[in-house]
């Protein structure tokens, strides 16, 4: 059996090991001491809003014997795409502009089973009172020409911190499984071809958006007279 004793991360440390890399030891220090900072607040924000959906998700199965949601996913950005984002929107990659201008450092994907429970998903998590909504796109009502659909959320939430709350924006995007299979193939085929996807195919694309919607409609209609079916 091996036992692992992974080091702390002591923001302190980075100190000494740039002192012995021979660089300047408060820079590098002041660097590595705001990502950390940064990143420990944008993944608390990411459990404050992934434990209230959880929460609700449990409430549905006891009350309605139905689980809204089929999974979760979660991601804080990384450095490099942050940087990457600052300069797109002509800024400078700059730590303090990010968390003034980029909403989307700490993103949750919620899966839902069926359509419906998108809204309701959405609806019950904006009521909670430390909850304030920045942004909404419905890409389900107004799909991207390219066909793509899902429910987009920014939401401001509460971190308690020993100096004090910091309110901290996260992203939620709430889709069905089908809204999910269709992204996340769209998604590998654009990072997979070097240039962009040709009309033909950009346009074949739209179509099997339109196929699974189709079927996420459908199976949404079955859903609903099964269970009207069972009152
Ligand atoms: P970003 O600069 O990408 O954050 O754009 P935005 O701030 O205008 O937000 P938007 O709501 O358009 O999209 C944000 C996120 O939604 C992206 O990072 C993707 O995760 C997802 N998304 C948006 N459009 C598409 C798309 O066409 N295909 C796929 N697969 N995902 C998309
Ligand atoms: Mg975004």
């Amino acid at each position: 059996m091996i036992i692992e004793r992974k080091a702390k991360i002591n923001i302190d440390e980075f100190k000494f090991g740039a002192e012995l890399l021979s660089t300047p030891a408060d820079t590098i220090h002041e660097t590595m001491k705001t990502m950390i900072v940064m990143q420990q607040v944008y993944s608390a924000a990411i459990r404050e809003v992934s434990t209230k959906l959880e929460i609700l998700d449990d409430e549905f199965q006891v009350k309605f014997a139905h689980n809204p949601i089929h999974h979760m996913e979660s991601r804080l950005k990384q450095p490099q795409s942050i940087r990457e984002k600052l300069l797109r929107k002509g800024l400078t990659p700059d730590m303090k502009l990010a968390t003034e201008h980029i909403t989307d450092i700490a993103g949750i994907r919620v899966i839902c089973y069926y359509i419906n429970d998108i809204y309701t998903i959405a609806e019950v998590l904006l009521k909670q009172d430390d909850i304030t909504l920045i942004k909404r796109s419905d890409y389900i009502e107004n799909p991207k020409s390219n066909g793509y659909r899902s429910l987009h959320l920014v939401v401001s939430v509460p971190v308690f911190l020993s100096e004090g709350t910091r309110n901290v924006p996260v992203e939620v995007q709430i889709r069905t499984i089908a809204m999910d299979f269709w992204a996340s193939l769209e998604h590998r085929l654009k990072y997979k071809s070097d240039s962009p996807v040709k009309d033909d195919l950009q346009r074949e694309l739209a179509e099997c958006a339109e196929s699974i919607t189709d079927i996420d409609e459908k199976m949404q209609s079955i859903y609903v007279q099964l269970n009207s079916k069972l009152e």
